[in-house]
């Protein structure tokens, strides 16, 4: 972060007051901070501790009132490496999608050549309201980058989703943005996650009660580490964003062996979460199949299996790393996936455990290695599952 040129804008929401520490870090890191506040914002934190802070004069207005000096946006914008506004209210995204600029911050966000990133800061309904989802849409489509807002207690006394991401997480983030700029030899993983959609007709797939999150959650914990990320996702609500991460998008087993194949050589690591359907329809019937017989029978083939596929078609360097979902004889039987399939680790999961397997948000595993080492987790939330298995891959002799 040394020597990087971050300019902050802050919008005028309670989280403001945490921005005071995030310019604190950012110094104590080496960046040089500029802030540019709205005028609505200098109710919630003071600018004479912003500008103390940051070392620099804040702006507010497009020209100082004492001296009759306009203060040059397009300037500020040139001279920053990254734009971060935080807290972002709702009410500046929502300009930000429309292109207005009432004020020295919007401005300068229409006047930047560099990336913009954003931390929302919000109540609960207004994260949730549709309009706010769209204008966040059209920022996604504009290139603006989004730090989300986190689960806890907020301002309004109500606890939910809206609150803004802590000041040492944006700051790694910022970090991370700034490694992947110059590094761009980091390691690089594959993951699969979500379901496939296997098409019967227009209408009708053959799918699974896989929502994507275990995979989500990997994708996570490799960014924080500073990995860059290939994801490529069967059908699923979630979204994820992160300057090292690409998702790519799939709904059958097939384009999803298409999306692994066509990256799997620039990766390190393959990590395989995905529910991928075993078998699909021979045919995929081009109009809705109208209800006639009392039974109908379906031909099924055999899909690809995209795990096998990675592992035999992969250098001495490259690590690969498949799930098994079982509900019966599970140890035994990822111990025959991981030998048949040649693999460096498996991650079982097993439906005979409350709380693991598909949709919540917590997961139980068992991790076998080749070296034939077994070791059990305990019942634990996604995420901190998803720490567990990279620090093992990552400890894979
Ligand atoms: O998405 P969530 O709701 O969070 O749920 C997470 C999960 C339960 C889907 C996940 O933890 C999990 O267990 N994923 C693997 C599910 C699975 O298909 O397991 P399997 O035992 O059938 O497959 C074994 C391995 O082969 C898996 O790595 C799978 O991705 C892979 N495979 C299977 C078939 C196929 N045609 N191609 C594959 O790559």
């Amino acid at each position: 972060m040394h020597g990087k040129r971050i300019l902050l804008g802050i919008t005028g929401g309670i989280a403001a007051y945490k921005i005071a520490y995030l310019i604190r870090i950012l110094k104590k890191l080496g960046a040089e901070v500029k802030c540019i506040m709205t005028p609505a914002s200098s109710d919630f934190i003071s600018p004479l501790v912003v500008s103390t802070l940051s070392q620099n004069p804040v702006h507010i207005e497009f020209w100082n009132k004492q001296t009759g000096v306009w203060t040059n946006h397009v300037e500020l914008a040139l001279w920053a490496d990254v734009f971060v506004i935080a807290p972002a209210t709702a009410n500046s995204i929502a300009k930000m999608a429309n292109g207005l600029c009432d004020n020295l911050l919007l401005a300068t966000y229409l006047s930047m050549k560099t990336k913009t990133i954003v931390c929302p800061a919000m109540d609960l309904d207004m994260y949730q309201h549709p309009s706010f989802k769209r204008n966040v849409a059209t920022l996604f489509s504009d290139g603006v980058l989004v730090i989300p807002a986190t689960k806890g207690e907020l301002a309004s006394g109500l606890e939910g989703e809206g609150r803004m991401e802590e000041p040492e997480v944006i700051a790694a983030y910022l970090s991370n943005y700034f490694n992947s700029q110059t590094n761009k030899s980091a390691e690089t993983v594959l993951i699969t996650a979500g379901p496939t959609y296997e098409a019967i007709d227009p209408v009708r797939f053959i799918g699974n009660h896989s929502s994507g999150k275990m995979g989500f959650a990997l994708a996570e914990s490799c960014l924080k580490r500073g990995m860059n990320v290939i994801l490529v996702s069967g059908p699923t609500q979630l979204e994820l964003h992160h300057p090292n991460l690409e998702i790519i998008a799939v709904k059958s087993a097939e384009q999803m062996l298409k999306a692994v194949s066509v990256n799997w050589d620039n990766c390190s690591i393959g990590i395989f979460a995905a529910a991928v359907a075993d078998y699909r329809p021979v045919n995929q019937e081009a109009q809705k199949i109208k209800k006639k017989e009392e039974t109908l029978t379906l031909e099924l083939v055999k899909n690809p299996d995209i795990l096998r596929w990675a592992s035999e078609n992969r250098n001495n360097a490259q690590k690969v790393i498949g799930f098994a979902l079982e509900t019966n004889n599970a140890e035994e039987n990822a111990l025959l996936k991981l030998n048949a399939k040649n693999l460096d680790m498996i991650v079982l999961n097993t439906l005979e455990n409350k709380g693991a397997g598909f949709q919540g948000d917590t997961n139980k595993i068992t991790i076998l290695d080749k070296s034939n080492a077994i070791k059990e987790f305990d019942l634990k939330s996604k995420t901190a599952v998803a720490e567990d298995i990279i620090e093992s891959i990552l400890s894979l002799k």
